[in-house]
């Protein structure tokens, strides 16, 4: 069998990415996609030259692989990496386990300042580890129940689901009082030059967080064609001090709002407390039973759950490998200053 080559996507491989992605995805994954392509792909404002950052494997006339990512600029230990977020990944299933997942796995991190994966399938997490990326993940959820529905369990017995809500109702009366709001929270429709700013003061605190200037947040935040975010922004002296990006929505057990990305100082605990009292009226506003969240600094996360958070079972993987710049091994084992959220790759979806 010849071995297929693989070389960057060409705006005319598009019918046959979409078939193959039918194939592998299925029909409903495929449309999903499709509406999502172009913000997605096209519109990043991080693409190298303009262009999607994709790699397809040809056999003669077909495409029997590829590879999208997402490149975003990566801060690593104050340094500015091209990075790049690999999302779908596919082989034609007559093709899979003969090694061409892992060609294309090489070739997009042979091109890339750092390679990352976020929320993978089982075979691509078990693919990952197989060619021997560190594994820092998972991304820590955090959950803090509003409502006596957030502690439904769906395997269980209606009556048990009573019990169990009677039993947690006082803490979830105590969890969800009101608190006073510690500076100005404002909504805004886009991010201005001020966020970058933001970003740029911000950027060190971090041992490694995809920058979050202003183009990359109204790309991600504004931009995206599939879901609809809401945005508040923490003003203090007049001056913009952090965000919060959430949304509402319903789930098959009851109502949650995801607060899917923000930023401030870690060492600004008011500042942190007051956005995420906003989020919490905010979705006591929409009736939502729970608000969930990603976070992996550990600072983040103390803050948290001194606001009513719960640490929950997370299965959103996270893997990483820097080559734009050199960390030593212990690099990827010290997380706990690391800002990966929800927002990230392409998780909210
Ligand atoms: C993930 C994928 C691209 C890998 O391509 P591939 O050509 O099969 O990969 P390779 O032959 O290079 O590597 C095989 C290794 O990948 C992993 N793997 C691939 N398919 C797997 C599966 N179905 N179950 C478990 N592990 C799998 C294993 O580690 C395997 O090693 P092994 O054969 O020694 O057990 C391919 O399986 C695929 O298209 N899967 C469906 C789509 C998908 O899940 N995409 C990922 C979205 S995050």
């Amino acid at each position: 069998m010849p071995v297929p080559d693989v070389d960057r996507y060409r705006p005319e491989d598009r019918r046959a990415v979409d078939a193959l992605y039918r194939r592998v995805f299925g029909h409903d994954a495929a449309e999903a996609s499709r509406l999502r392509w172009e913000w997605q792909y096209r519109r990043n404002p991080n693409n190298p030259g303009g262009e999607p950052e994709i790699w397809v494997a040809r056999e003669g006339p077909a495409i029997v692989g590829q590879y999208a990512t997402m490149p975003v600029r990566l801060y690593v230990k104050g340094r500015e990496v091209m990075g790049s977020w690999g999302m779908d990944v596919m082989v034609a299933p007559e093709r899979q386990r003969r090694g061409l997942g892992e060609v294309l796995f090489r070739t997009w991190d042979r091109n890339v300042g750092a390679s990352l994966g976020l929320g993978l399938s089982d075979a691509s997490y078990r693919l990952f580890r197989k060619l021997r990326w560190p594994d820092v993940g998972p991304v820590p959820c955090l959950v803090k129940p509003l409502t006596r529905r957030a502690f439904r369990h769906p395997r269980l017995p209606v009556a048990i689901n009573r019990i169990i809500s009677a039993l947690t109702w006082p803490i979830v009366l105590f969890l969800a009082r009101m608190r006073p709001l510690g500076a100005e929270v404002r909504m805004m429709q886009r991010f201005d030059d001020s966020f970058t700013a933001l970003w740029e003061r911000l950027a060190p605190r971090f041992d490694l967080a995809v920058g979050r200037d202003a183009a990359y947040l109204n790309w991600k935040f504004v931009g995206a064609p599939h879901v609809r975010y809401l945005i508040a922004a923490l003003i203090r002296d007049g001056q913009t001090a952090g965000y919060a990006v959430y949304r509402h929505l319903h789930e098959p057990r009851g109502r949650v709002t995801l607060l899917v990305d923000f930023l401030v100082d870690p060492d600004d605990h008011d500042g942190f407390l007051t956005l995420l009292r906003w989020v919490d009226r905010e979705a006591r506003q929409e009736d939502s039973d729970k608000i969930r969240a990603f976070a992996m600094h550990a600072g983040f996360r103390r803050l948290m759950r001194r606001s009513g958070y719960f640490q929950v079972k997370s299965t959103m993987e996270f893997v990483v490998k820097v080559n734009g710049t050199n960390v030593p091994p212990e690099f990827y084992e010290h997380t706990d200053t690391w800002h990966v959220t929800l927002g990230d790759s392409d998780q909210d979806r």
